[in-house]
């Protein structure tokens, strides 16, 4: 399979600020224009597929037809071993309308001690990149970062499911590190930590 090289304006296909923010940092060192989905008014798609490569391709799809120019789309979310890989897909609605991760992180507790499953709860997450053209060439990138859950949740840093996840390279939880210890992308070419950098630093070394 071949990748395509990004050499001009790239739409974002979102409308969460957070995520917005994050990619214009991880994409401002390339030189890359970068334009929301939102200032363009591209309604966001309906999330119909069943996984993180679905989903990030659907969206990208919906942009890159309505912008005519390379859109880009992420999607991801937590995956617990015992709980059959749930929320997985559904990360976010787990958190209900208001968007409140303290029910999202309890709802997890909860599901695991009524499966009668004992510690260490092993879980992922995953991020999915997806890059489309408007001529319908598409790369799509995976990242994942392996870990436990833990209870009570830890930090008050992060966004999500952060304060419940211990990645197994470091002895603290995603909420008890800074953003950038998360997400750095180290510059002498070494594994990345979170599932989102990790996707990056693929999607970088053939798109970038
Ligand atoms: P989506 O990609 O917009 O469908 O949402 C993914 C959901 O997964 C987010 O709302 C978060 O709850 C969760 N999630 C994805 N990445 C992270 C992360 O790095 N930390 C904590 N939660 C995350």
């Amino acid at each position: 399979m071949s990748y395509r090289k990004i050499t001009g304006p790239l739409v974002i296909a979102t409308h969460n600020e957070g995520k917005l923010w994050e990619l214009k940092q991880l994409l401002g060192p390339y030189g890359i224009e970068v334009i929301s989905a939102g200032s363009l008014n591209i309604p966001e798609p309906e999330e119909t597929e069943d996984s993180f490569q679905g989903n990030a391709l659907l969206k990208a799809r919906a942009a890159a037809h309505r912008a005519q120019l390379p859109a880009f789309a992420d999607d991801s979310g937590l995956c617990v071993e015992a709980l059959g890989g749930a929320p997985g897909i559904y990360s976010a609605r787990w958190a209900g309308a208001n968007r409140d991760f303290k029910v999202a992180c309890e709802r997890v507790r909860q599901e695991l001690e009524a499966s009668g499953v004992q510690p260490p709860f092993r879980a992922n997450f995953t991020c999915a990149l997806a890059i489309v053209w408007p001529d319908g060439h598409e790369d799509v990138f995976e990242g994942q970062v392996d870990g436990v859950l833990v209870f009570p949740p830890r930090g008050e840093k992060g966004f999500g499911y952060d304060p419940i996840f211990k990645p197994d390279e470091l002895d603290k939880t995603f909420g008890e590190m800074m953003s950038a210890e998360k997400h750095a992308l180290p510059g002498d070419g070494s594994r990345a930590l979170s599932h989102r950098a990790r996707a990056f630093q693929a999607l970088s070394r053939a798109c970038l």
